[in-house]
């Protein structure tokens, strides 16, 4: 049967490393079927909704959807539920794709490229599991009040039930006895939490716990402070293996994590629901508005996601792996955008991915 592919290239540079993506998607599944919509600060321009009903649509009917980026200076000053972000935060609720992998992977030609010595990130394959449909992102109550005499107060709620906690931690086990072998003081998952501050911290490592006796009693799992995983993320990273993590303290780890492969430019990412229901597939970067339009950035990232949808998605492994080389050869060439100290344009390190196919 068709496999249908939604490709939601966004603002800023995700219209320019889609296109990279979709050429390299040409070439190792040209059977795909493609449909391109509006997203984000786009949809918004077009249509005053970061995300139509129609295109949310679009992408329940869709078997994989890569999404470039969203955001921007230019949808600063619109009301906050329609802003781009809202639009991505809106989809990955409808889309109930709760479990966002994240691999912060070291080509070996970029062992150089990171800002931490080669002997910390040579061989690092990091694995971060973030949850992405609750925690402090969607909680509610949340708003800004005016308390009176020029005072406001701004909160938000972060909460989590067990079973939220439970699927997510389900896939980080899963996903970790696949990687056996892998990581040195904390060879398995590791959870991190802020369970010393937080109720919800509580619950967070309570049900882990609970959820790991009940079904995964021989795998390793850690437990760590998030500010202290923060912390080993620089100090000695190819000790982790699997991090487990809630949708903020997910989010900030994964873009510390980014820097350790040598640009964010290089880090893809996968949002999984239930088997069955479409993956959402966007690089961890957002629309970097500061380079935007002007063909500087790095496509890897859009196209590792692109890689991550054929694996996940798609179940078309070889085709995935076909990508996953020929990014490493390029890499291997000396294929470089500015992120990674080249001079390459985005186009021309796709072509030069597109040549290592
Ligand atoms: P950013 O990731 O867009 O940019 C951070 C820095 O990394 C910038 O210097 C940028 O030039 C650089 N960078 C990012 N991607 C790159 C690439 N592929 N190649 C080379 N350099 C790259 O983060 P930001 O500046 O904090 O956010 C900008 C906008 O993007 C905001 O509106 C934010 O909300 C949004 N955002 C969206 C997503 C997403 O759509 N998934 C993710 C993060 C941020
Ligand atoms: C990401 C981004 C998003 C997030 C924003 C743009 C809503 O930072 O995908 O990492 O915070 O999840
Ligand atoms: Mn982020």
């Amino acid at each position: 049967m068709t496999q249908t592919f939604l490709l939601l290239p966004g603002d800023g540079i995700g219209p320019e490393v889609t296109e990279q993506a979709r050429r390299v998607l040409d070439v190792v599944a040209p059977d795909l079927k493609f449909s391109e919509a509006l997203f984000g600060g786009a949809s918004y321009d077009e249509h005053g909704l970061p995300l139509t009903d129609e295109v949310l649509n679009q992408a329940r009917q869709s078997d994989a959807i890569l999404m470039g980026a969203v955001g921007g200076p230019k949808w600063a000053g619109v009301a906050r539920h329609l802003r781009p972000e809202m639009g991505l935060l809106k989809l990955r609720k409808e889309l109930d794709v709760y479990a966002n992998l994240r691999p912060a992977f070291c080509f070996p030609a970029l062992a150089d490229a990171s800002s931490l010595k080669r002997e910390f990130v040579e061989g690092l394959d990091i694995m971060i599991v973030r949850e992405l449909t609750s925690g402090v992102y969607f909680g509610e109550p949340r708003g800004i009040d005016d308390l009176g005499n020029g005072e406001r107060k701004g909160y938000d709620n972060a909460c989590y039930t067990s079973s939220e906690v439970r699927r997510v931690a389900r896939v980080a086990f899963e996903i970790a006895k696949g990687r056996k072998g892998k990581g040195g003081l904390y060879p398995g998952v590791t959870s991190t939490d802020k369970s010393n501050v937080m109720e919800s911290g509580v619950l967070w490592r309570e049900e882990v716990i609970k959820l790991h006796q009940e079904e995964f009693a021989n795998e390793p799992l850690d437990h760590i402070l998030a500010d202290a995983m923060a912390m080993q993320l620089v100090k000695k990273p190819k000790d982790v293996n699997v991090i487990l993590a809630d949708n903020l303290f997910g989010d900030i780890l994964s873009d510390e994590a980014s820097q350790l492969t040598g640009s964010i430019g290089m880090l893809p990412s996968a949002a999984l629901g239930e088997p069955g229901t479409p993956g959402l597939y966007e690089p961890v970067h957002g629309s970097a508005p500061d380079i935007a339009g002007k063909g500087l950035a790095n496509p890897c990232a859009a196209i590792l996601s692109a890689e991550m949808a054929l694996r996940w998605s798609l179940d078309r492994a070889d085709a995935a792996d076909r990508i996953w080389n020929a990014v490493g050869k390029a890499l291997e060439d000396g294929a470089r955008t500015a992120d990674l100290g080249g001079s390459m344009s985005t186009s021309q390190m796709g072509d030069a991915i597109i040549a290592a196919l």
